[in-house]
């Protein structure tokens, strides 16, 4: 089985997980993040290089208040677990998105986060925080302007992969494989760049419920692809 170098997941699906047991929203969003622990063993196993998840889109704001304390909370907790599974799995983590939106703390725990991790190269772990695509072009060309304005570049130097150094991923190979959980077919904002030429996977399992044996099925289907780029198969 080739395994794909790089997975993008959308954690789709923790609201209705917990609603169909009866419980709050915030109980599916505790079992989510748990289970984004046990994915990120499962990948290092795999032999997975890259592993990008979104987890806390620009429109998430737009929540009840409860529910974005609730993820807030879990946030806290999650960024400083997540240093113990960086030094387990060598895995070196960096937070895409703007974290300035984030209360001063979080921000901190973010920055200890990528600093404590940012020389381990078995995995490479991005977690999509307040991140949505258009805000992260948005981003990355007002910089790109600003060079510009500088002297820096000129607007003939603008090219694909000079815009690229311009985005949060920048320097991370695009995703080869991306997987959403839930039953939606829709890119809610992820990754629209990075996305030109991967391969889709969708599953109606919910997120907490999306185990090894559901990513091995998803690695399967994509073995049974032909990738190809402009009509050219992979090599
Ligand atoms: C994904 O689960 C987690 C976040 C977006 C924070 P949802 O909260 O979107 O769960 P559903 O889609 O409402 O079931
Ligand atoms: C996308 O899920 C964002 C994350 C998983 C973090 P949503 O549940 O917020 O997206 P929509 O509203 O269904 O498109
Ligand atoms: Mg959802």
């Amino acid at each position: 089985m080739k395994v794909p170098n790089h997975i993008a997941i959308i954690l789709d699906g923790n609201g209705r997980w917990a609603k169909a047991k009866g419980m709050p929203r915030g109980y599916g969003h505790i079992k989510g993040c748990a289970n984004l622990e046990n994915i990120c063993d499962d990948i290092k196993d795999l032999g997975v290089k890259y592993l990008t998840v979104y987890a806390f889109s620009t429109e998430n704001w737009k929540r009840s208040r409860e529910e974005v304390e609730g993820l807030m909370k879990l946030f806290r907790s999650y960024l400083k677990k997540c240093m113990k599974s960086a030094e387990k799995n060598h895995m070196r983590v960096k937070i895409i998105g703007d974290p300035s939106a984030f209360a001063p703390d979080i921000q901190e725990k973010i920055r200890e986060l990528e600093e404590f991790s940012k020389d381990y190269d078995e995995l490479y772990f991005q977690i999509a925080l307040n991140y949505g695509s258009r805000d992260e072009i948005v981003r990355g060309v007002r910089k790109l302007a600003q060079d510009v304005a500088d002297g820096k570049c000129t607007p003939s130097e603008i090219d694909e992969s000079l815009l690229e150094n311009y985005l949060d991923t920048a320097g991370v190979p695009d995703p080869d494989l991306l997987i959403r959980t839930s039953g939606e077919q829709r890119l809610s904002n992820f990754l629209m760049w990075q996305l030109a030429y991967t391969e889709f996977y969708f599953t109606d399992v919910p997120w907490p419920d999306f185990h090894k044996e559901d990513l091995i099925k998803a690695i399967e289907k994509y073995n049974s692809r032909d990738r190809r780029f402009g009509g050219v198969k992979e090599e």
